[in-house]
């Protein structure tokens, strides 16, 4: 009885398990994993001064807080790159990224064990349909480095499920008569799609093989939102394309590609750029900008910044949705900065300066659709999870390429995991 589900997600993780009690339907369900939670934050704050670790909502928090440590986040990001074999220094130690997932992972574990009073051995785990973009072995490798994490860190039974199949397991509990649905599955890190036949009477066919119609991903997600966000709205205050005093050259983009990138944000505190950045400030023509890039690299003030970008696209989404929202300008403070620093955001300006990921989304929707044989109106439903289905632009452009299908509302930070749990109980059940 010790199966389980993992949805290990870029920004999000969640475990499920099975409750069977005699006479009663077996019922899944994702524990506890943080409080009453049952979403963990995939994000660990290493914490100098404590010599400990914290995770999830805890480890965003006592960041923000401004203690003495190390944030990482978007750590899913790193399976399937050269990274993963990389050490990061750390205080005084450095750490390969690979351990750096284990030790989320295993406490991920424990803290299930904890709630379900067993041990868990034996798990499904969620996988996105590419972790890396046309690259099918750095594909393999992503999937491997994760099942040895799993191992090294006592599962004795190790296997996937493409996530976007898995929450369709989760909607097809609720459907009443046979229909042919598209699962869009846009999380933090991926863009999922899966085209399914399902079915009160399929459920119960063991190889659902045949009823898998076509699975397409591409690597767009929230936390590529929040880059182009920041790029757009933030960055060009800290001097993203300000001019040089050579006439024709602008600052270095990498910087501002660094910062405004999750996973990468800790690159610039190595020492050599504040050196490389001393550099760029004796030749801007903007200095004043480019102060306040050095600001923020010296005060590592890099996770704060994306903090508040993540924010303002949530708050973004919301003013959109509502009536007349789209003519809003929000303010938004950056004291942290510098005192009185604020900047102007709308909701026409996030959707044109995210529109290459909108299009990337539609076009994964048109290869599913065309790897499945099936026109678009044949699609009976569009099942909608993952937190960036919540960006009214991202619905936009999903629906723009469905507009005959029906709309369900998934659980947009469950969906997955239930599914894995249900595909754990029909594995090792
Ligand atoms: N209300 C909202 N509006 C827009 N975006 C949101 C909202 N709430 C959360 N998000 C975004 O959803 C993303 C996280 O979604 P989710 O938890 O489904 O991802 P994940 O499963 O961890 O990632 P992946 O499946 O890609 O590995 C984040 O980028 C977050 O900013
Ligand atoms: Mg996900």
């Amino acid at each position: 009885m010790g199966y389980c589900g993992l949805d290990f997600g870029t920004s999000n993780s969640t475990l499920g398990i099975v409750d069977v009690r005699d006479g009663q339907e077996p019922h899944a369900r994702l524990l506890p994993l943080e409080g009453e939670e049952t979403t963990l934050p995939s994000a660990l704050f290493f914490d100098f001064a404590a010599k400990r670790e914290e995770f999830g909502r805890a480890a965003i928090q006592i960041y923000a807080e401004g203690a003495d440590g190390r944030l990482m986040r978007s750590l899913k990001s790193v399976l399937g790159t050269d990274l993963i074999d990389m050490e990061t220094q750390l205080d005084r130690r450095r750490i390969s990224f690979r351990d750096v997932l284990k030790t989320l992972l295993r406490e991920i574990k424990r803290r299930a064990e904890d709630q379900a009073g067993r041990p868990l051995t034996q798990v499904v785990h969620g996988r996105p349909v590419h972790f890396v973009d046309g690259d099918d072995a750095a594909d393999q490798r992503a999937e491997t480095a994760l099942a040895e994490i799993a191992r090294d860190i006592g599962y004795t039974d190790v296997s996937f499920q493409f996530e976007p199949i898995a929450a369709a397991l989760d909607y097809e509990r609720q459907v009443n008569a046979e229909e042919i649905a598209l699962i869009a599955d846009i999380g933090g890190g991926t863009s999922d799609f899966s085209i399914v036949r399902i079915g009160p009477e399929r459920r119960r066919v063991a190889d659902r093989g045949q009823d898998i119609l076509a699975s397409t991903g591409v690597r767009i997600g929230g936390t590529d939102f929040d880059r182009l966000l920041s790029l757009h709205g933030v960055m060009p205050h800290l001097g993203y394309q300000s001019r040089m005093k050579r006439a024709g050259l602008l600052a270095p983009n990498s910087y501002f590609n660094d910062l405004a990138t999750w996973s990468k944000i800790n690159f610039l505190y190595a020492p050599k750029v504040m050196a490389e950045l001393r550099q760029v400030l004796r030749e801007s023509a903007r200095p004043e900008l480019i102060e306040r890039l050095i600001q923020v690299v010296e005060e590592h003030l890099g996770h704060r910044v994306a903090m508040t970008v993540e924010r303002t696209k949530i708050r973004l989404s919301a003013t959109a949705a509502q009536p007349g929202g789209t003519d809003l300008v929000v303010e938004i403070p950056f004291d942290f900065i510098e005192r009185g620093l604020v900047m102007p955001f709308t909701v026409p300006g996030f959707a044109a300066a995210t529109t290459p990921l909108t299009d990337g989304i539609a076009g994964m929707i048109r290869k599913a659709l065309a790897d499945s044989g099936l026109t678009r109106d044949r699609i009976d439903a569009v099942f909608l999870t993952g937190g960036s289905t919540l960006l009214p632009n991202v619905r936009a452009s999903i629906l723009r390429e469905l507009p005959d299908a029906r709309v369900v509302e998934g659980d947009k930070f469950g969906s997955v995991g239930l599914g894995l749990t249900l595909e754990a109980m029909r594995r090792y059940g």
